[in-house]
């Protein structure tokens, strides 16, 4: 076969392919060591799909990970949300509730199917759905003569929320409770694992999570026939019986064998990943001890977070802009805390329910440098940038 010639662009001769933004970045993707190994066996069996065993592979993994039964891998955490909703029927009209203070993926979903999402702020301690304003918000809906069709509850920031609170509301209204968990494998909450805690459950691999499939995603379920509709959905719904025939309107949002490999090879050490993210909090935690302004975000008794990312406050006006500007100045990338999605433009026009607890953190958070490769000496010079704009 004739080869293609690759000609690349004059400005990607010297190899130098994309420049580094910052020399410290906020969550750098870390490689297990196995990743070759898997890619090259996906090369080798020539699966280059999304069809393939790395998939059966990582989907194994994961289940045994998390202690599930019913899961499938998508193409992103975002589809992953997606296929809930699809799943569980939810349709143009139908109420969803949401946590504002999330990323915006949590919700965005919802507009997809038409839906009307009603926001919910967070309580102070684990910055998660406050399940007070979650009742107020149900029983808005009620009034307005529908009940809602999902609640979907986020542990932010890899922290889990308070969801024995959440479940025995959404058990006494009766309203499937979806999970995301996309910032949260590795925590577990009771014993029990992220990811396991929803009717529905979905996970993310992007490249800033604490596994990464370089992208990618998950769906969990408590039962086969959910997974089973959205391996359908997520293939274009191609009619099993019929290859020319597609059942219901579908989407592309299968993940690929390439993809699956290197998760698969990512999943060799997430429980020393977990670990090592607890270590980079406690050393912010040691590091900065003596600022009694600076409050961490908490986690609640019996939850064991990822910490995924450290995340803290500072009761400073301007903080967020103070702390992330400075920063900036030496290369080092840090965050402000979400945007309130229902603070976000398109989303404004939506009922939200709570004290603004979540503009508040927003207004006065930041996220700090928390990759796997993050050396001590470059937390205690964070630490101590942080300790002069706070003197
Ligand atoms: C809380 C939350 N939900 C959903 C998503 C969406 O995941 P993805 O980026 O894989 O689509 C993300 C991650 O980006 C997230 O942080």
């Amino acid at each position: 076969m004739k080869e293609l010639q690759e000609t690349p662009p004059e400005r990607l001769m010297n190899h130098n392919l994309v420049e580094r933004k910052f020399d410290i970045y906020i969550n750098e993707p870390f490689q297990s060591g196995k990743e070759l190994t898997f890619l090259k066996e996906a090369l080798d069996n020539n699966w280059l799909s999304t069809e393939g065993e790395q998939i059966q592979f990582f989907e194994q993994q994961l289940k045994n990970y998390i202690n599930v039964e019913h899961l499938t891998l998508t193409n992103s955490g975002t589809s992953a949300l997606h296929l809930a909703l699809i799943t569980l029927g939810i349709k143009e009209g139908d109420f969803v509730i949401c946590q504002s203070f999330s990323f915006v993926a949590s919700a965005n979903p919802i507009l997809y199917q038409k839906a009307i999402p009603v926001f919910v702020d967070s309580e102070e301690e684990t910055w998660n759905m406050d399940p007070d304003f979650l009742r107020e918000a149900i029983e808005y809906c009620l009034r307005k003569g529908k009940k809602p069709r999902a609640i979907i509850m986020v542990h932010t920031y890899g922290i889990p929320a308070k969801i024995n609170k959440i479940k025995s509301i959404c058990r006494e209204y009766e309203i499937p409770l979806i999970e995301d968990a996309a910032e949260a494998l590795g925590s577990t909450y009771f014993d029990q694992p992220a990811g396991s805690l929803g009717d529905l459950s979905i996970l993310s691999f992007n490249g800033n999570k604490i596994i990464t499939s370089t992208s990618g995603g998950a769906l969990i379920a408590q039962n086969d026939e959910i997974i089973r509709m959205a391996r359908l959905v997520s293939n274009q719904s191609k009619d099993e019986n019929n290859p020319h025939n597609h059942v219901r309107l579908g989407f592309n949002y299968k993940m690929s064998n390439i993809c699956a490999a290197v998760g698969r090879a990512q999943m060799h050490d997430l429980d020393k990943r977990v670990t090592r993210k607890r270590e980079i909090f406690q050393l912010y935690k040691t590091l900065l001890s003596d600022c009694k302004e600076i409050q961490f975000q908490g986690e609640e008794e019996r939850s064991i977070s990822n910490r995924w990312v450290t995340t803290l406050t500072a009761n400073r006006k301007n903080f967020n802009k103070i702390i992330t500007e400075k920063l900036l100045k030496y290369k080092i990338e840090s965050r402000y805390l979400w945007k309130p999605i229902h603070l976000i433009p398109y989303f404004k026009e939506f009922s939200f329910f709570g004290d603004q607890t979540c503009g508040r953190l927003h207004d006065c958070g930041v996220a700090l440098p928390s990759g796997l490769g993050l050396a001590q000496s470059e937390q205690e010079r964070i630490a101590e940038l942080i300790y002069q704009e706070l003197k």
